[in-house]
């Protein structure tokens, strides 16, 4: 009998490639609670607030009125150019509407972008990926660390990926975009998202901002794939960046507190964490339970029934410490630091 080994095979170039840790976590996190048992999380990595109703109507408004077409695989131009607006005075990115292209997220964004810088096989330095507010660190950089980024990225003829995710979620300094510095706008390629800022997660909901070559780059990579972002939830984007309201504001208020007191609570119990300047992260060093975080989480996980990341995750620096997210309620905070004062 005739057998065809290659057929079933997959393409190669995806062996590399594994699926997250936090795939694992979730599962066991559902095995926890199939058996009855209530688990703090702190694993998760979205706000823990609904979308703002106006946005939501905006999308109903959107459907009612058919506007259900396809749209130009770039974006609606009436968003397009309301996000160059927005860049351009909240960021200081000298963008224009043709520098902007609307994607599912901001994860579309940097797949485009590194699809679009480097080639495959590429060994040399072709880019530095630079993420602020960030993520699982809060670290928030300031403007002069953003301009000896610049230096280091202009001195050697290099491409800057930005991933700008958590732009809102800033509780201490403020949030600088390297493409603001005089002549990184050309060498910059700047992914953004409604995602954190404005609850919108599930929505798939992005826009980087970049000059050529590599706009057209990243024009090629989403009209050969998504072929651009559902078209009304496009205009519910609109209404996002359009709409007056106190929403951001009250957004980072309410994360602020929520940040203080993991923190608090996280040093309080011996596990060394600096502050989170933003996003919504805590990332204490837990070297005292386990120098192995994967087994760190897991402990937390089986005696205090506290999910968190294993820092391992993000990279060989990470090791040591654990991802804990200060996205959820203030209930689950305090009994979470209660149940690892009293199990650890
Ligand atoms: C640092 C950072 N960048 C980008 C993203 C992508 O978010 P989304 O694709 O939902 O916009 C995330 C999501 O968690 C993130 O943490």
């Amino acid at each position: 009998m005739a057998t065809y080994p290659t057929v079933f095979r997959l393409a190669s170039r995806l062996d590399e490639i594994g699926f997250s840790d936090i795939v694992n976590i979730r599962n066991k996190i559902m095995a926890l609670r199939a058996n009855g048992a209530t688990v703090y999380q702190f694993e998760g990595g979205e706000p823990y607030m609904n979308t703002p109703e106006f946005i939501k109507a905006a999308m109903v408004r959107a459907l009612e009125e058919n506007k259900s077409r396809y749209a130009p695989s770039s974006g609606v131009p009436e968003l397009r150019s309301a996000i160059a607006e927005k860049v351009r005075e909240k960021n200081r990115i000298p963008a224009h509407d043709s520098d902007v292209i609307v994607l599912n997220g901001g994860m579309q964004g940097l797949f485009g972008a590194f699809q679009s810088v480097v080639n495959p096989g590429e060994e040399v330095l072709r880019a530095i990926y630079y993420n602020t507010p960030q993520n699982p660190t809060g670290v928030v950089f300031t403007a002069d660390e953003a301009r000896a980024v610049a230096r280091f990225a202009q001195d050697r003829d290099l491409i800057v990926v930005a991933d700008e995710a958590y732009e809102d979620l800033v509780y201490e300094g403020d949030h600088f975009s390297v493409a603001s510095i005089e002549g990184m706008f050309e060498r910059t390629i700047t992914c953004f998202t409604f995602s954190k800022s404005y609850a919108m997660t599930g929505w798939r909901l992005g826009y980087t901002v970049a000059s050529e070559p590599w706009m057209t780059g990243l024009r090629k990579t989403t009209l050969y794939s998504s072929n651009g972002v559902s078209t009304p939830t496009q205009w519910a984007g609109l209404a996002a960046f359009t709409t007056e309201s106190e929403i951001l504001e009250t957004h980072a208020r309410a994360y602020r507190q929520r940040r203080d007191l993991l923190w608090t609570g996280l040093n309080e119990i011996g596990l060394p964490c600096a502050k989170p300047m933003g996003a919504f992260y805590a990332f204490p060093n837990v070297s005292r339970i386990s120098n192995d975080s994967r087994a760190a989480a897991e402990i937390l996980l089986e005696r205090a029934r506290v999910a968190t990341v294993p820092g391992i995750v993000f990279g060989a620096h990470g090791e040591g410490h654990l991802r804990f997210s200060f996205s959820t309620s203030i209930e689950t905070i305090e009994a979470g630091l209660d149940s690892l004062r009293r199990n650890l």
